[in-house]
């Protein structure tokens, strides 16, 4: 098997540093596109035949060192009891919005192999079909990022609500905190179960918070997640594998971050690699960090770009090259392929 992700996750020497793309299963691939012609998003997220599909297209395309599960962060709302829908252009909307006890005391922990079984039929029918090519990642949002949806009913700007729920009703926070990371908790474990062999918790909007809110009303969930999995491997009830926490708007919370208790630490673009990794302290494994949009320079740059991160990793235990952020679906899909190349050549030992 390539094991080159795998082996840097755990800090161990690697050929060359291994690469994935957030998003990489994505709108920018006219394959992608062509499978969702057919299909709207969330059919594909729950036929795990087209979950597969799509899954494997960027392995073959990018010639990348692992793969996501292709599937939603949204999708453990709706096995909690909140209705849920894309719609085209406007993104995700969840109803009801939760915002009073009773419609958190309405939501429940599920069974994530009964709710959601779809994911992890993919998950068993992808690694059947790598039959270990590359390791297959699977993931959850983090309890903040997920509640952030549930509260707002979708996307938002401010996060107004989530926030005056925390100041306002912090001990309903609480409980429907403690509901969303049993729910992630579990999710997490049936994922590792059916085969996934790493897992990303998501936290896009920890960002929102000065450090000392998000380390209370982000990080101490993520703790508990962790924590929990940690010690089911530990008593051999899943597997071990290793587990990578990504935060956005990274840089003015690494020293929250460093005690997430994850291997790796995904970190975005809006600070040096270098400075992340001895902010994060000394053994520290990084994913990342190129900006997503980096991705429209002409190729000589972007090579440029390449070069500066992998120098600023040098520092680090553990390397894993990725783009700090989701690619967004306007990518020259060439300059993506080229990126894996770049990182693999400009890499090797
Ligand atoms: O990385 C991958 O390739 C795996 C698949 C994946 C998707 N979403 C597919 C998707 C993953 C890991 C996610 C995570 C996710 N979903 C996050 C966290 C990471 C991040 O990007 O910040 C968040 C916040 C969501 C919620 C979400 N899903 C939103 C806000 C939207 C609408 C915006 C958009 O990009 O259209 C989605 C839809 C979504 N998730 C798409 C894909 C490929 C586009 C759906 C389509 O084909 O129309």
């Amino acid at each position: 098997m390539n094991d080159t992700f795998l082996k840097a996750c755990r800090g161990e020497a690697v050929p060359y540093t291994p690469i994935w793309i957030m998003r990489q299963a994505g709108r920018y691939l006219e394959e992608y596109r062509a499978v969702r012609g057919k299909a709207d998003f969330l059919t594909m997220c729950k036929t795990p035949e087209l979950t597969t599909e799509v899954t494997l297209q960027p392995i073959d395309i990018l010639n990348v060192d692992a793969a996501i599960l292709f599937c939603d962060i949204l999708i453990p709302c709706e096995a909690m009891g909140q209705g849920l829908e894309f719609h085209e252009g406007k993104g995700p909307i969840l109803f009801p919005e939760i915002r009073d006890e009773e419609t958190v005391n309405k939501l429940f922990v599920p069974d994530p192999e009964d709710t959601m079984k779809f994911v992890m039929d993919a998950i068993r029918m992808l690694r059947k079909e790598l039959s270990d090519r590359v390791p297959l990642i699977g993931f959850a949002g983090a309890p903040l990022t997920t509640a952030t949806y549930m509260i707002e009913g979708g996307t938002s700007k401010n996060f107004l609500n989530t926030k005056r729920m925390i100041f306002e009703a912090p001990d309903l926070y609480s409980t429907f905190m403690d509901k969303v990371t049993a729910t992630i908790t579990e999710y997490l474990k049936a994922q590792i179960s059916a085969g996934a062999q790493a897992v990303q918790i998501f936290d896009t909007w920890g960002g929102i918070f000065s450090p000392e809110d998000f380390r209370e009303y982000a990080l101490r969930y993520v703790q508990i997640i962790i924590k929990d999995l940690k010690s089911a491997m530990a008593s051999g009830s899943i597997n071990q594998v290793p587990l990578i926490y990504f935060v956005g708007e990274t840089a003015g919370l690494l020293e929250e971050i460093k005690t997430s208790g994850a291997d790796v630490h995904g970190v975005d673009w809006r600070i040096n690699l270098d400075d992340a990794i001895s902010r994060l302290g000394d053994g520290a494994v990084v994913q990342g960090n190129l900006d997503p949009l980096s991705m429209f320079l002409p190729q000589d740059k972007i090579e440029e770009r390449v070069k500066d991160v992998l120098k600023r990793a040098a520092s680090a235990k553990g390397h894993i090259f990725n783009l700090g952020h989701g690619v967004v679906p306007q990518t020259p899909r060439d300059n993506v392929i080229a990126l894996v190349e770049m990182v693999h050549r400009l890499s090797k030992k």
